[in-house]
């Protein structure tokens, strides 16, 4: 029983081929049927009425009324590259999984995407960026789904829909279309707390990246590695660009905004066009898996920590070249579809309760925004290993099913034998040991912290990194119209240092609040600055 439903390579082949390559030296309607004339209308007369028996005309508009789909909810804005990962190795020890092997090369598709701004939105604005690559391996798609930011505004997904509602342009005014300065984000970032670390990090100069090609990227949550033998080992992944970290200055971006709203996606295309292929080592931190899931007291299943590197080194594990542009922006950038539960033997989820969120949304989002549940047999979702899926029928079902009995074991399509479990090839969820609990709508205390973190990002600033951060929170929280949530984000920032607040505070001309929090005892890490950046390592 082999694949059934697309090629086994994941490649289009035959009539697909044929339909891509829209060649041929003659214009056809979608039928197939030679077409003389695609500029005009069929009339009674030169001057007379359009008739309706007119196919052409009627099949021309009609298709291009539907032309669009939904955009994504957010990162609706994204430029994609294929490329190449090639892995080290040096993961074995700690991964089964077949791409982290030694030696072992394995087709991407990468898309950058800014957050908040719709699809025609300028590339250089403040806010986070999205650094998502699909791993087409031998053993399915492995899809690691995330930002140039290390932390998350949110701890837990069910807040998700409010963060983005307070970021995205006000319900009445729709304005501003792409940015963060304004009165629900503040509004939101001030009342929920968790959200400092995250801001912060927006308001530094990772905010304004230079270029993607300049970002590093970061899987955000912890995961699990399983080794051959079953033993796991915790992991925070981190992508580290080959031509170091690099931002715009405020100034900068703002010409940009104007003179070249584009800016990011011509960088990126125009790199690749001209052999410039940009690189980044993919690293993790490792992390002991312990029934707390804590590392020096950080909670590791907490998405608004980060674990300093000084505490837990990135160890380099393979390397990622991004060589080619796509050759249809919508076939590829727009219709891919990223997951994070696109999992692959030996490396698993943890209980983030913020992944639990995302791992149900994806999909759901994507079954609206792609028209139906067969996305993934979309040229450019499809997996380059075979797929032997029991899935059938439903909307743009393109795979034409073999056999009668689609389900496991059967006795009509040749025996089919299946054996739950037998496979040992095959992704199979850790066994980790639930802890007995209560059924509760509440946070562990761990999750209480919302400035210590903060405080050790805004100690490790260089002085013209503290300077850029003031200004950065002085010019959007002066674009609030509700004077008391600017006041209320200063006391957010006077819990973090009292040189920020006070920069800020002056900037807005208000006077600076004392802190409500004693200030942390952290130490700073140099590797969170721009300018006190180490890698790359060669
Ligand atoms: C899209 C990252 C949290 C829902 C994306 C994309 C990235 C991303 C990179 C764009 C993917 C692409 O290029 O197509 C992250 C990171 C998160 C996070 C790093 C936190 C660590 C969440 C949460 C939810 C969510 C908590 C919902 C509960 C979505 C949705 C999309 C999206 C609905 C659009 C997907 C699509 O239309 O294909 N996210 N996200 N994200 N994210 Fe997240």
């Amino acid at each position: 029983t082999g694949p059934d439903t697309v090629s086994p390579t994941g490649q289009p082949t035959g009539a697909d081929q044929a339909r891509m390559a829209q060649s041929g030296s003659y214009l056809t309607d979608a039928q197939g049927t030679r077409l003389y004339d695609t500029d005009h209308s069929l009339k009674a007369g030169p001057r007379g009425p359009v008739l309706l028996q007119d196919h052409h005309l009627r099949e021309k508009v009609m298709h291009f009324d539907h032309e669009r789909i939904p955009e994504r909810v957010v990162h609706a804005r994204g430029a994609g590259v294929h490329g190449v990962f090639r892995s080290y190795g040096t993961a074995a020890g700690v991964t089964k999984a077949a791409f982290l092997a030694e030696d072992t090369e394995t087709p991407v598709f990468v898309r950058f995407s800014t957050v908040l701004g719709s699809r025609g939105s300028s590339d250089t604005v403040r806010d986070t960026r999205g650094f998502a690559t699909k791993f087409y391996t031998s053993e399915g798609v492995f899809d690691l789904v995330g930002n140039n930011i290390p932390v998350f505004f949110i701890q837990d997904a069910i807040k998700f829909p409010d963060v983005v509602h307070a970021a995205k342009p006000h319900p009445d005014r729709e304005i501003p279309q792409a940015q963060s300065a304004h009165d629900t984000f503040w509004d939101f970032v001030t009342l929920h707390t968790e959200a400092t670390h995250h801001t912060l990090w927006n308001m530094s100069d990772r905010g304004i990246p230079r270029s993607y090609r300049t970002m590093e990227g970061f899987g955000v949550h912890t995961f699990r590695l399983v080794d051959a033998a079953g033993a796991t080992t915790l992991v925070k992944f981190h992508w580290k660009p080959k031509l170091g970290v690099h931002s715009l200055v405020w100034e900068e971006a703002q010409i940009i905004n104007g003179v070249d709203p584009d800016f990011h996606r011509r960088d990126l295309y125009d790199a690749i066009e001209s052999g410039a292929y940009p690189e980044w080592e993919l690293g993790i931190q490792t992390f002991p898996d312990t029934p707390e899931q804590t590392f020096e007291g950080i909670d590791l299943l907490d998405a608004t920590n980060l674990v300093p590197e000084e505490l837990a080194p990135v160890q380099p594990i393979g390397l990622l070249t991004l060589d080619r542009n796509p050759s249809n922006y919508f076939a590829e950038t727009e219709q891919v579809a990223f997951h994070v539960g696109h999992l692959v033997p030996g490396i698993d989820v943890t209980d983030d309760p913020l992944l639990a969120g995302r791992l149900f949304s994806y999909l759901d989002t994507q079954i609206t925004r792609l028209g139906g549940p067969n996305f993934a047999q979309i040229p450019i979702n499809r997996p380059h290993s075979p797929v032997n899926d029991m899935l059938r029928d439903g909307f743009h079902q393109t795979a034409v099913h073999r056999g009668v009995a689609p389900y496991r074991p059967n006795s009509l399509d040749g025996g089919c034998p299946f054996t739950a479990g037998a496979d040992t090839g095959a992704f199979i969820e850790t066994p980790v040991k639930v802890p007995e609990a209560t059924k509760v709508r509440a946070a562990p205390e761990s999750f209480d912290d919302h400035f210590s973190q903060p405080r050790r990002f805004w100690l490790s600033m260089s002085p013209v990194e503290r300077e850029h951060i003031i200004g950065a929170y002085s010019f959007e929280l002066a674009k609030c119209y509700e004077q008391a949530i600017r006041e209320r984000a200063l006391q957010v920032l006077a819990n973090i240092d009292p040189e920020l607040c006070a920069g800020v505070a002056a900037g807005l001309g208000l006077p600076a609040p004392e802190p409500t929090v004693p200030l942390a005892e952290v130490e700073p890490s140099p590797a969170l600055s721009q300018v006190g950046h180490t890698w790359p390592t060669d």
